[in-house]
């Protein structure tokens, strides 16, 4: 009896798998014809001055562990930027966009900022376009990597790494400027 009755649906089950390749297949052609375009790969040099301190930071504490504190990572702390990206390192270079989000730590070892941002780009061709970020930056490292996980506007279909470099700091109150190099594809 099970077994008829599993034969009985088989043509059904089968008939639902027709239709899903079909939708499947419309909508890849639909995409093309929306003009998902040939895949690009852009490099971007830029600035980022993450400014903690002052009557005008551009990142500020939003909350935190009561062990924070007394963390050599300052594990716990969470921060929200607006933070302006430049082209030259100074403060009044070009400005290029600006990095909107958070980041947290999230290592007690060492430090070890897990960003979750958006890089809004208003210069030239690239107004209005985005660059999501996420992932672990490695802030004590003069060097790190992180992923480029998305993008919108020009950047659309993004995926990507960032290197940053740390340019300056300020360790008594924790300013920084972090030179960028961002390679990314797109379409
Ligand atoms: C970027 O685009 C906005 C909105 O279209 C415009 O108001 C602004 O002037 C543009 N900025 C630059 C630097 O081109
Ligand atoms: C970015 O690339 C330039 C040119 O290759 C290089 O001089 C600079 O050191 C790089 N900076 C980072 C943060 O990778
Ligand atoms: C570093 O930060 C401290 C504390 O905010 C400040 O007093 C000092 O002037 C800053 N140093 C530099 C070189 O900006």
């Amino acid at each position: 009896m099970a077994k008829l009755a599993l034969l009985q649906l088989l043509p059904i089950f089968l008939t639902v798998q027709v239709v899903l390749v079909l939708a499947e297949a419309e909508h890849s052609e639909h995409s093309n014809h929306n003009g998902l375009g040939p895949e690009r790969l852009t490099r971007l040099h830029f600035f980022f001055h993450d400014f903690v301190s002052g009557k005008n930071p551009s990142a500020i504490r939003v909350a935190s562990a009561p062990t924070t504190d007394h963390s050599p990572s300052l594990f716990g702390l969470v921060m929200m930027a607006d933070d302006p990206l430049t082209q030259g390192p100074e403060p009044t270079s070009k400005p290029v966009g600006r990095a909107h989000g958070i980041y947290g730590s999230a290592s007690k070892e060492e430090l070890g900022l897990i960003m979750a941002m958006s890089y809004c780009f208003t210069d030239g061709v690239y107004n209005g376009s985005t660059l999501s970020v996420m992932g672990l930056n490695s802030a004590a490292h003069p060097v790190r990597e992180m992923p480029i996980v998305g993008g919108t506007g020009v950047f659309r279909f993004a995926r990507g790494v960032a290197v940053a470099k740390t340019y300056w700091l300020n360790l008594t109150s924790g300013d920084a400027i972090v030179e960028y190099n961002v390679t990314v594809i797109h379409h």
